[in-house]
């Protein structure tokens, strides 16, 4: 039974970036986590974590938890949502908050199959930017912020699980609408990672005056289909907003490059997948993202 003084049972699914960058920061606030990995003999992980240019040697926690999980953070790619809630939702609390944070959309739905009735689904977008380069090694690359807003209509009634948010990604903004962020997160992500996949560059190369043309393509369609599920967007606001994130990400390779450089499957499905998805059931011609999809697809995984 949890009591008031008790600290609700934190359950964090994976060892992906954002995942370990969370724990690591809820290890260096002293709130423990149980990271929930797919291995059963994984008990304890070293983890090496660099932060504005100081290094700490964390012991995460990987044990099963005894308690149920009261907060579930689920920072695994699109892809692997439905697998991971699978495993883990028969470790939470009747009433946990479980929290989905990945690039791309169209798993809100299924997330939302799988929750017990009285189990709340959030969404945080974080721009904190983390790089794992080894299975024992962690650096902030980018201080960001998260921004976190319900998804099923009882986290809509329900007060956000803020406080240990903002302790593991934040500073926080709950907002009670979050389908303009992921819908403006959807655009960063549905320029920025296809191209610098397929041109195999950093993030800053797309600032490029070469690029200015098919960015501005990219943004225009994207708005057409946005448009549809009711959100509007202005195309020059926008396009700004995606070169100043490639500028600001300039020496960072982008998840979708580094998935495909290191031959994983990568999320092309959830960003241009769902963008063309959406097209389609709109009756909408997009041909610049798909031609970016159909060229992605032509090329196998360097
Ligand atoms: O997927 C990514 O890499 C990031 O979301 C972003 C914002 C494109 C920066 O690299």
């Amino acid at each position: 039974m949890k009591t008031s003084t008790q600290q609700p049972t934190i359950g964090i699914v994976g060892q992906g970036a954002v995942g370990l960058l969370a724990a690591s920061q809820l290890a260096l606030r002293h709130l423990p986590c149980h990271l929930l990995t797919r291995d059963p003999a994984l008990s304890v992980l070293v983890l090496n974590f660099r932060q504005q240019q100081q290094e700490h040697s964390l012991l995460l926690n990987c044990h099963k938890p005894q308690q149920p999980v009261q907060l579930l953070l689920v920072p695994v790619k699109a892809f692997s949502v439905g697998q991971a809630l699978q495993q883990w939702l028969p470790s939470c609390a009747a009433d946990a908050d479980i929290v989905l944070c990945h690039n791309g959309m169209g798993t809100l739905e299924l997330a939302q199959s799988k929750l017990q009735s009285g189990q709340k689904l959030w969404f945080a977008s974080t721009t904190h930017g983390a790089l794992k380069s080894g299975p024992h090694r962690l650096q902030h690359t980018g201080v960001g912020r998260t921004v976190l807003g319900p998804i099923n209509a009882l986290a809509c009634q329900s007060s956000p699980p803020a406080a240990l948010l903002a302790a593991a990604l934040g500073p926080l903004e709950v907002v009670t609408d979050i389908l303009p962020v992921l819908w403006q997160k959807l655009a960063i992500n549905a320029v920025i990672n296809p191209l610098t996949a397929l041109l195999m560059v950093k993030n800053g190369e797309l600032t490029k005056p070469q690029y200015r043309r098919q960015i501005e393509l990219l943004i225009h369609e994207f708005c057409l289909v946005a448009q549809t599920k009711g959100q509007t967007f202005d195309p020059q606001t926008l396009c700004q907003t995606v070169l100043d994130v490639a500028a600001n990400t300039a020496g960072n390779f982008s998840s979708m490059q580094q998935d495909r450089a290191l031959m994983r499957p990568d999320e092309l499905e959830f960003i241009t997948g769902f963008l063309l998805n959406a097209a389609a059931e709109a009756g909408i011609a997009i041909p610049a993202h798909q031609q970016l999809y159909q060229q992605l697809r032509a090329v196998k995984p360097a």
